[in-house]
């Protein structure tokens, strides 16, 4: 139906990609999503090139993706060349298979520091940036930037050829400027006209809520293929869902009540053994609200699960509910 998407000469047998997600992406998460779906690009959460560069602790733990099979992208910010030709070099030595650059992170904290979004402003830095990294690694590089600062500077154009001047090997536009944040619309305009004018696989992002929207926005905008963030939170499903309905134009089943709540166990076990308990339960509270929202008697199970202090109450909070969703689930 599609071309494959072929990044750097390698061609992946699906075109759609997990978003990077900060306090979202993280091992087990990736984990998850590859037990759904064994073939899509997943991103991980932004990983810093300073603290890379210096070697602060726990850095080799972030950038540890080699449980998670398959096509791996690790994601690294930053603004210091030196310091990102560095951290890639580690991130493609910790086995990852692609690295992803952040022009796009509109956080406070982030633009405050010259990074993410913030870089958008300096369209030629971003070529320097980009230069760094790829000339740092043999690994493909997709550059993830938003369509501008903000109303008035959308100079998407012009970044993203500079990013392909520099030599990147993919761009994920995300189609909203920084000012926008995540309120109204992504610009799929923006979106087709890089696609159409520049000269390297371009993967569209924002908004994309499950395989249908992803097929009209493929078809409408020409893309190589596809970013899904947000809908992907507590939803694992929908990258594969999505793959599967591009590669094949099969609607699969959505996940049933009793396997969303068996994911959030699932999810809830693999962040507990993670790092340490207390972050595991913490961790948690966000991914079983997303992962039960909308479910009969949710909001009395999230207010509980937000209260948990340990993992045993934790896990035995989401067993009553599933028990509960579906008895003969349990005893399958
Ligand atoms: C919780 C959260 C964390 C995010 N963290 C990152 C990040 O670390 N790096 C990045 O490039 N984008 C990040 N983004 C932006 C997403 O990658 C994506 O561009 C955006 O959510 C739009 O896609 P969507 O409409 O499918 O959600 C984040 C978004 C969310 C909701």
């Amino acid at each position: 139906m599609f071309a494959p998407l072929t990044i750097a000469n390698q061609a992946y047998a699906s075109h759609v990609m997990l978003a990077p997600m900060c306090g979202v992406g993280d091992r087990p998460y990736l984990e998850i999503c590859r037990e759904v779906d064994t073939q899509s690009i997943l991103a991980s959460e932004m990983v810093s090139a300073p603290a890379l560069a210096n070697g602060g602790r726990n850095t080799t733990e972030m950038i540890d993706f080699q449980s998670v099979n398959g096509p791996v992208m690790i994601q690294i910010f930053g603004h210091d060349p030196a310091q990102l030709a560095t951290g890639s070099r580690m991130i493609e030595e910790a086995g990852a298979d692609m690295i992803s650059m952040n022009f796009g992170c509109p956080a406070k904290k982030i633009v405050k520091n010259c990074d993410g979004a913030a870089l958008l402003r300096t369209p030629e830095k971003i070529g320097e940036l980009v230069e760094a990294c790829v000339k740092a690694t043999k690994i493909p590089m997709v550059a993830k930037m938003r369509i501008g600062w903000d109303d008035t500077s959308r100079n998407y154009l012009t970044v993203a050829r500079i990013m392909v001047e520099a030599g990147a090997h993919s761009i994920a536009v995300h189609g909203r400027t920084r000012e926008q944040g995540y309120s109204g619309e992504a610009d799929w305009e923006a979106i087709k006209e890089i696609a159409a004018k520049v000269d390297v696989p371009i993967i569209g992002n924002g908004d994309i809520d499950g395989p249908e929207t992803a097929m009209r926005r493929m078809r409408e905008s020409g893309v190589a293929g596809v970013m899904i963030g947000r809908a992907a939170m507590g939803n694992p499903w929908v990258i594969h869902r999505t793959a599967h309905y591009l590669a094949t134009g099969e609607l699969l089943p959505a996940p049933t009540p009793a396997e969303r709540i068996a994911m959030a166990i699932v999810h809830a076990r693999k962040l507990i053994a993670f790092k340490d308990e207390r972050f595991g339960v913490v961790e948690s509270r966000k991914h079983v609200s997303w992962y039960t929202s909308g479910l009969p008697g949710s909001a009395e199970v999230r207010l509980k699960v937000n209260q948990a202090k340990s993992a045993d109450e934790l896990l035995g909070l989401l067993m009553a509910y599933m028990e509960q969703a579906s008895p003969r689930a349990l005893a399958s």
